[in-house]
């Protein structure tokens, strides 16, 4: 024993020059890596490539095996390589001791939680924050996260989640960036960066995980862990792209595979996405997580037999760590004994858990996330509250202002403040806080009441019934309008009434899919019986996903998106009613007339009848528009900007300058995001309408014209055909440029 705990010493003093190494000395690394491997048996390997969820919280279905003091016995025996759902500096530091200091080789575990956005303090949702286009301020509001989920104890989130999704009606739209595959591109790699930072050894720094790899946002219906069907130019030109950059642009370190199956076969057990994408093409040499119990589920997907299958496939597809499914730690030891699976199949998943752990500098201190002191400063630290504020300002879109309703002056007398949802502290927090606190966000209402004591409230309708903690399904109140009266009688003697209405903060969310994308429960009624007596209402929408607002659209004067904002939510949607900040915001997601539109997406194909309008035999409705309510890229401002004077040069066959004038032509100033795409007319696959290549946010004062340029190159005039190959074709191209995809200047240009 004694002579084990040497070789661990000497291994560890190895062990801490390599985890400092920089990048060119890596080679250095892997030789300690291959040493420390070298040191360790078959269960032992395996056990690395074993997660299991701690005590705390609980993110999947509970657990058919395993309890707690089998999970200790295992930890102490080096055969579990990582825990999720372990926080707080105390908890970690004592289940980390169990493997440090009871398992033979004292290898360190990994601390796994889905840090989604922020952790304690919360920032928005993080379709919102997409709605900044704002990369400097999402990659901070990531670093913050990290910066907290790292002082409670935490290595390593279960973010960003770079799924493309162009239905409204899958719960998770809300943890993602929208439908643009552009897009979601830059705020991927921001956010790997935001939580990996400059210094992965750093103790304020956490490894991050690109999910779910592949396709999960194309779930049939929208109905989460549905059957998802995707061509393979869709696979690589709408899906992969976020995935690729994260390891490209970020050297993101790890990946989650996902529930749904691609081409028939399940994600987790899939060698095309493993083997042959990510770490065959991509040259990916992180480890792969598998989502909870995906490898498990595999058994009901009707591709895997049994649990000892699943441990079978899943590995030998190159799923190298299995959450909640216990299929490893089970079965792998005796399949690679018995010759089903190759050792070095687990020497490999090994060797790369192993490598990040190096990287974190856990085996220089193992505990170096477990400071309570630090724990203590850094929660709810006012930087980060300063922040949150911030970046949810910088979250809300303004869909409609008619005749300047917005901004409300602050000497505003008789205001009527309605809805449920502004009262509530717990809503704006939304889904995916799993650190947070419950009822800990500023309210819509308390946000006001800082501004002016001119506010009455009425809740009007409760909108669930019931417990809301996570889990539970939600009760949706269809029945209880008692509240009506006082709503009513309060719009009447209102001289305004700003109306607070949308979904709770766990309508969204995992599992959490809509048929309807209305506005819930017996609200839109609220709202109608309201406009009856006053129609000079200022309808704040908080939600987690597009909702189809069309009656309000034609009704109201002045709409807000206010999504879920966070922490700060209410301080930031006052501000932004009352003028002192300026919105910005863009919709990151077209939003649709009708939940039958869905999926609706902004860069569509033309098909062989695209119209025009008006015509029986082209693709439209018969009882709705085929047009958005707002399209992808919307979202006006206090002040109003003009383009003009787009011009374009073709440099050579591969490189394109385009330039645009943005003028201010308000007397406010404010921010424009100025957003360029581009059409590529004839080509050997079909192209979409419209496609997003480049975008800047600009700042302009009133009155203040601004020229703003972009480059383009092989890497944005390009695409992927079926086959995976990269092609930039000659011919003909629009480019377009505007504040909105469907506002629009455009000219022409032709590659030779
Ligand atoms: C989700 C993942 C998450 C995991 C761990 C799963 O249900 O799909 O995104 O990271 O739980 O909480």
């Amino acid at each position: 024993m004694k002579t084990i705990q040497l070789l661990s010493l000497v291994l560890i003093a190895g062990w801490m020059f390599a985890c400092n190494a920089p990048k060119g000395e890596l080679d250095e690394l892997d030789k300690k890596v291959e040493e420390l491997l070298g040191q360790m048996t078959l269960e032992e390997k395996v056990g690395q490539m074993n997660q299991y969820n701690g005590f705390y919280d609980v993110t999947g279905p509970a657990p058919s095996a395993g309890d707690a003091k089998n999970k200790y016995d295992h930890i102490k025996k080096g055969w579990v390589g990582s825990m999720l759902n372990v926080r707080g500096a105390k908890n970690v530091r004592e289940m980390q001791s169990l493997a440090v200091d009871s398992s033979r080789l004292g290898i360190p575990m990994i601390f796994g939680f889905d840090v989604i956005h922020g952790h304690k303090t919360l920032s928005p949702i993080p379709l919102a924050e997409s709605a900044s286009w704002d990369l400097e301020a999402i990659e901070k509001s990531a670093r913050i996260a990290a910066i907290e989920a790292s002082a409670e104890g935490l290595n390593w989130t279960f973010a960003p989640m770079v799924d493309i999704s162009r239905d409204a009606r899958w719960g998770r739209v809300m943890e993602g960036a929208g439908e643009d595959t552009y897009l979601g591109t830059r705020i991927g790699v921001a956010r790997v960066k935001g939580f990996q930072g400059d210094d992965l050894s750093a103790n304020n720094t956490i490894a991050a995980c690109a999910k779910h790899f592949a396709a999960y946002g194309f779930a049939e219906g929208g109905r989460d862990y549905n059957t998802v069907d995707v061509g393979t130019a869709t696979l690589y030109n709408v899906v992969f792209p976020p995935f690729k950059a994260a390891i490209e642009e970020a050297d993101v370190k790890t990946f989650m595979n996902s529930f749904n199956i691609v081409n028939g076969i399940p994600a987790t057990g899939n060698s095309f996405l493993m083997r042959d994408i990510l770490k065959g093409e991509w040259g990916f040499e992180g480890y792969v997580i598998s989502d909870w119990s995906s490898g498990e589920e595999m058994i009901d997907h009707g591709f895997a037999r049994d649990t000892a299958h699943v441990a079978q496939l899943a590995a030998i597809a190159g799923s190298d760590m299995d959450m909640e499914s216990y299929a490893y730690v089970k079965y792998l030891a005796k399949h690679v004994r018995e010759g089903r699976v190759a050792e070095s199949v687990v020497d490999e998943a090994a060797r790369r858990i192993l490598k990040v752990k190096f990287e974190l500098g856990l085996f220089d201190d193992p505990y170096k996330y477990c400071d309570e002191a630090r724990e203590k400063e850094l929660i709810y630290h006012q930087d980060h509250m300063d922040a949150a504020l911030d970046m949810a300002k910088k979250s809300i879109v303004l869909l409609k202002n008619e005749n300047n309703t917005l901004p409300l002056s602050k000497e505003q007398k008789k205001i009527a403040v309605i809805g449920t949802l502004a009262k509530d502290k717990d809503s704006p927090l939304g889904n995916w806080r799993m650190a947070g606190e419950d009822n800990t966000a500023v309210s819509v209402l308390e946000g006001l009441e800082k501004y002016t004591s001119n506010i009455k409230y009425a809740e009007g309708v409760k909108l669930v019934t019931g417990p809301t903690a996570f889990p539970i399904e939600l009760e949706v109140n269809e029945t209880d309008r008692s509240g009506f009266k006082e709503a009513i009688r309060l719009a009447k003697k209102s001289e305004v009434v700003i109306m607070v209405l949308g979904e709770h903060g766990l309508h969204s969310g995992e599992a959490r899919s809509r048929a309807n994308i209305d506005l819930p429960g017996l609200q839109q009624e609220l709202l109608e019986e309201v406009y009856k007596v006053n129609q000079n209402i200022i309808l704040v929408l908080t939600n987690g996903r597009p909702l189809a607002i069309t009656w309000a659209d034609e009704h109201l004067r002045a709409i807000v998106e206010a999504w879920q904002l966070g922490t700060q939510a209410g301080n930031a949607i006052a501000e932004v009613l009352f003028g002192d900040y300026n919105p910005s915001g863009k919709l990151p997601m077209t939003f649709p007339r009708h939940v039958g539109q869905v999926p609706m997406y902004y860069n569509y194909f033309n098909t062989g009848r695209p119209g025009p309008d008006g015509e029986l035999f082209y693709p439209h409705y018969m009882d709705e528009s085929h047009l958005p309510l707002y399209a992808f890229g919307y979202g006006l401002s206090y002040s109003s900007f003009e383009y003009s004077d787009l011009k374009v040069q073709v440099v050579d066959k591969e490189n394109v300058s385009v330039e645009v004038m943005v003028k201010n032509t308000s007397s406010v100033d404010g921010e424009e995001v100025v957003q360029l795409y581009i059409r590529d007319r004839v080509a050997s696959i079909v192209r979409p309408v419209k496609e997003l290549k480049g975008f800047d946010k600009i700042n302009l004062k009133a009155g203040e014209a601004q020229s703003v340029s972009f480059k383009l190159s092989k890497k944005e005039l390009g695409f992927y055909n079926g086959n995976g190959e990269f092609l930039l074709e000659p011919g003909d191209f629009d480019v377009m440029i505007g504040g909105s995809s469907d506002k629009v200047l455009t000219a022409s240009f032709v590659l030779n």
